[in-house]
């Protein structure tokens, strides 16, 4: 007969809330023996990327041997909980852009001042060369990008959008937090982990601060304990060597057709965004920009631009740093070749901190699995692609807690002890 676990989940970005959900919905898991305890630092769950990430999801993300499950995972959640109204799930296409905007182009809309009808009557950047620019096979119904800018369009993932989905990950990270807390997980907000006590063998205790009473509270008994604080991972637990990248991006409030693209937009060389101008400030910019946009459900766009390493990260994600100039230079690239978006109204201009697990020599991915202590679990350093393989690595943590292995996909690539955690 199996003992009582009591199971502490550390993080409540969407690493650590599907691992919640799965470990509450895995066959072994009796509320009456068994407790799962998620503790997040910030106020409320999705307060870090998981809530200002863009919510892709691709066939063709990485690694490899995670994605296929989670991508089918995505599938089942949101046909068996009503995803597609809770968390906007849907198919989308998607492809990459290649554009070239000139200096006469520019100028020309300088004079526009946000007229969208205006903006799309601009004489074509490029008559003479229509018959090209028609070969670019840019979509038809992607009609908010300037079609007479675009030099080169490539679908991603298979033709069609079957390769290619979508969730709005605030929605998707809190709808699945609240569906474990359903489920009987203990989720405290506020509770920031400051000390996991544990032997060669095992896990005894975890501390964290209350964030609002200021005191230091501490979970004793436990056997098991997932660190999946994104970012903070490496404060948490250092030998995991996960950190965080700032990112900024933008929502906009517009409904256009749904596609997810990547770009690469070619700028006069002596381009300055109006605002920085507006600062006296000569931004050189490394003569082209590549912003990813997508449309996503419920009216908006969203929009992220290149990483930056000027702030480090802070204590927690609530404190997170958004220099509101580097949005306004997204928002302006963007403007520069969609008529739409130009004249779009801004709903958020935010940053967050993208996880990385610190490896040399390859694509780095996740760490999934025990560490050198029994007991104590990783799952963190998701890159770029967190959202799209949250619930696959939910469910494979919940195997492992409960199972001791993972069954649902062969992850052994991902060991976080293979990488001396
Ligand atoms: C600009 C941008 C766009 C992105 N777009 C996509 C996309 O389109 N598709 C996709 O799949 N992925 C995308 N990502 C990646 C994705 O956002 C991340 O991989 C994912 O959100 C990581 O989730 P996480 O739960 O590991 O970390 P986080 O979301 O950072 O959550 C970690 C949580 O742990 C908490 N925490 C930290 N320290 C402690 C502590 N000591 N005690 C308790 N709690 C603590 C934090 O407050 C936080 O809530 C994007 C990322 C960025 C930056
Ligand atoms: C899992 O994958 C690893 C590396 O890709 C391989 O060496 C191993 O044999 C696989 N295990 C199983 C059970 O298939």
């Amino acid at each position: 007969m199996e003992g009582k676990r009591n199971i502490v989940v550390v993080g409540g970005g969407v690493i650590g809330c599907t691992t919640a959900y799965y470990l509450s919905r895995h066959p072994k898991f009796n509320p009456a023996l068994h407790t799962i305890t998620l503790l997040e630092a910030a106020p409320s769950l999705a307060s870090g990327a998981s809530g200002k990430a863009g919510g892709l999801l691709g066939l063709w993300a990485y690694p490899s041997c995670l994605v296929p499950l989670s991508f089918k995972l995505h599938a089942e959640l949101a046909a068996e909980h009503g995803g597609a109204q809770k968390w906007g799930y849907r198919h989308l296409k998607c492809g990459s852009i290649s554009a070239t905007v000139t200096k006469q182009r520019i100028q020309q809309m300088q004079t526009l001042n946000g007229d969208t009808k205006a903006w799309e009557r601009l004489p074509k950047q490029n008559e003479a060369a229509q018959e090209l620019f028609a070969s670019t096979n840019q979509p038809e119904d992607l009609d908010w990008i300037a079609r007479d800018l675009v030099e080169g369009y490539a679908e991603m993932g298979a033709p069609g959008a079957s390769e290619t989905a979508q969730v709005h990950p605030y929605h998707f990270t809190t709808s699945i937090g609240e569906l474990a807390r359903s489920g009987g997980v203990d989720i405290r907000t506020n509770a920031k982990v400051t000390n996991i006590k544990s032997s060669a063998s095992e896990v005894e205790s975890v501390e964290y601060l209350d964030r609002e009473s200021g005191e230091t509270k501490q979970i004793n008994d436990v056997t098991d304990v997932v660190v999946s604080a994104g970012p903070w991972t490496g404060r948490v637990l250092p030998k995991a060597k996960v950190e965080g990248l700032r990112a900024h991006s933008v929502v906009y409030e517009a409904d256009v057709s749904a596609y997810a693209v990547f770009t690469d937009i070619e700028l006069p060389s002596d381009f300055v965004p109006e605002h920085r101008a507006k600062m006296g400030q000569k931004r050189k910019h490394k003569g082209s920009v590549d912003p990813e946009i997508y449309a996503r459900p419920f009216g908006e766009v969203y929009a992220c631009g290149e990483p930056d390493k000027l702030v480090p990260l802070p204590e927690t994600a609530d404190q997170v740093e958004c220099d509101e100039a580097q949005c306004d230079d997204i928002i302006s690239y963007i403007g520069t070749v969609s008529p739409v978006l130009h004249s779009a109204s801004i709903k958020a201009k935010q940053a967050c901190y993208l996880p990385q697990h610190i490896r040399f020599g390859q694509e780095s991915g996740p760490l999934i699995g025990g560490t050198s202590v029994p007991g104590i679990w990783l799952a963190a350093g998701h890159t770029c692609w967190g959202i799209q393989n949250g619930p696959g690595t939910g469910k494979l943590m919940s195997e492992f807690v409960f199972d001791g292995k993972a069954t649902s996909a062969n992850i052994s690539n991902l060991d976080p002890r293979k990488f001396k955690v």
